[in-house]
């Protein structure tokens, strides 16, 4: 076994203020602040750093740092190192106020000046929205009228947008327009966690940095790609907000997309941020635009009923607290999609996600042709494995390659066999939230990860089209699953009526 690497050594990121909307939130406490902890342990953070937190609770700033060092250590991804701790925590001030109000802004700005004063952080400001979707136009309007995030003269300013960027194309594209009108769009970076995960990273640098695959990698030698994100958690607390979501919009135009477009795009001229996004953006505009029928034909919704996972029993979605005892809404969506390009012409992309399925997995499985079994007709072997290229995103991280091998012996007989490389055999790597990349990316102005504009829109114009027809019929082909199973039936036919199956939810 190869001796394990230690990942690369970075340098500090520029030094800045990191002013945090929503700071009591679930988001600040689970992972923002360990991640900055984690920079902090990396020495990724900078030295001149200092972190304000804006919300609408009466607290000092005391207060403030009294909770972050009582949670910090829970949600830590890794054994606390004091000294980070203590030096994260001293560069944090609490800023009380209505994020839609002038006079926080007013309070902000005077805060800033202090702050930048004191810790020499040279006027850099990051902006992060971790508040509820409404909140976003509003504070990038009063970010952009109280001047607070102009550029000038220097130092740089940058806001970071949470998801859901938009509920639909329409939505999307009035956020769009007003953050552009504010700020220029080399200021905004809005955030996909997916694009923080290691593996969904290394999609890029297993396609582009190996002559291997990119000759094959085509309708030429592809037969289909199966992208799956399933989760075996169900909608838990989260009802009021996942009850106006869905499965949909929750993950597809986003994360199931940022998998599909890195699979799926053109090689970039250079590994430079508006190159890759440029490509990305231009998969996602060679998606196919489906018709109300099309959309019907080629998608399956479906809703969790009870069933048990892990062993403990499950109640159905409608008795989720906060959603509604009648609701439509989709817990699971499986989706053909086609792009019209010559790379992928006639090749489907089947995508899946769900809750309450019965176990974790997320992959991207590429098909390829199969090869002509008729050479070996004068043999018993009627059938050959299928080859399967299998990236394996979490919560096991791999790939993996599936073949035909000949079993050993006098006769000729066939069993498919597995090559398979695993992250943890190769590399040494510390548990992280996979918000650490992202924000030192923000703090060192690289958005190679952070989807655009056009990107964005481009998402939301695929999933438009079954977004509009579930909406005009409710209840027409709404399927429902058990908890713990691999999804509805439909699912399994979606892909049957094209003659191929899903790999397995194991
Ligand atoms: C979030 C969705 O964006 O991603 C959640 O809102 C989902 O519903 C989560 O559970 C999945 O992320 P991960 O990293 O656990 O796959």
């Amino acid at each position: 076994m190869n001796r394990k690497t230690a990942p690369t050594r970075a340098k500090p990121a520029d030094p800045c203020c990191f002013v945090i909307f929503g700071a009591t939130g679930d988001l600040t406490h689970r992972l923002l602040v360990p991640a900055l902890y984690n920079l902090a342990v990396e020495g990724l953070l900078p030295e001149a750093f200092a972190l304000l937190g804006v919300a609408r609770s009466e607290m000092s700033s005391e207060a403030f740092r009294a909770d972050l060092a009582k949670t910090l250590p829970k949600f830590a991804t890794r054994d606390i190192d004091q000294r980070a701790v203590d030096r994260v925590l001293a560069s944090v001030t609490y800023v009380q106020g209505d994020p839609d109000d002038n006079a926080t802004y007013e309070r902000l700005g005077r805060e800033l000046e202090r702050v930048e004063g004191e810790r020499q952080t040279k006027g850099n400001r990051l902006f992060y929205l971790a508040t509820p979707p409404a909140g976003f136009a509003p504070i990038g309007r009063h970010l952009g009228n109280s001047g607070l995030a102009r550029e000038e003269d220097g130092p740089w300013r940058r806001v970071v947008i949470e998801k859901p960027f938009g509920t639909d194309l329409a939505s999307a594209r009035a956020l769009n327009q007003e953050l552009l009108s504010i700020l220029k769009e080399d200021q905004i970076f809005r955030i996909d966690h997916y694009l923080g995960k290691e593996t969904v990273q290394n999609i890029l640098v297993l396609r582009f940095a190996n002559g291997l695959f990119e000759p094959i990698w085509n309708r030429d030698h592809i037969d289909h790609v199966q992208i799956t994100v399933a989760e075996s958690l169900t909608v838990g607390r989260r009802g009021a907000y996942y009850d106006g979501t869905g499965a949909l919009r929750d993950m597809v135009p986003n994360h199931l997309f940022q998998l599909l477009s890195l699979i799926a795009m053109e090689p970039p001229s250079r590994f430079a941020a508006d190159a890759v996004r440029a490509e990305k953006a231009q998969l996602l505009d060679a998606v196919q635009l489906v018709d109300r029928d099309e959309a019907l034909r080629n998608a399956v919704r479906g809703q969790y009923g009870e069933g048990i996972i892990d062993n403990k029993p499950v109640e159905p979605y409608r008795r989720t607290p906060n959603v509604a005892a009648d609701s439509t809404t989709e817990t699971y969506v499986a989706l053909k999609l086609m792009i019209d390009n010559w790379r992928w012409a006639n090749v489907p992309f089947y995508l899946r996600t769900g809750k309450a399925l019965s176990a974790k997995q997320s992959e991207v499985a590429i098909k390829f042709k199969q090869a002509p079994v008729a050479m070996f007709r004068d043999t018993p072997i009627d059938r050959l494995a299928e080859n399967f290229l299998v990236i394996g995103i979490q919560p096991n991280e791999f790939i993996g390659l599936e073949f035909n091998a000949k079993i050993p012996g006098p006769s000729i007989a066939i069993r498919g066999v597995g090559m398979t490389f695993k992250y943890q055999d190769y590399f040494d790597t510390a548990p992280s939230t996979g918000y650490e990349t992202l924000i030192y990316d923000c703090m060192i102005g690289d958005a190679i990860l952070y989807p655009r504009a056009d990107g964005i829109e481009a998402g939301w114009r695929v999933v438009q089209p079954f977004l509009d027809v579930w909406r005009e019929q409710p209840d027409k082909d709404l399927a429902t699953y058990r908890a713990g199973s691999e999804g509805p039936k439909e699912a399994d036919a979606l892909l049957a009526k094209d003659g191929r199956r899903w790999r397995p939810i194991a």
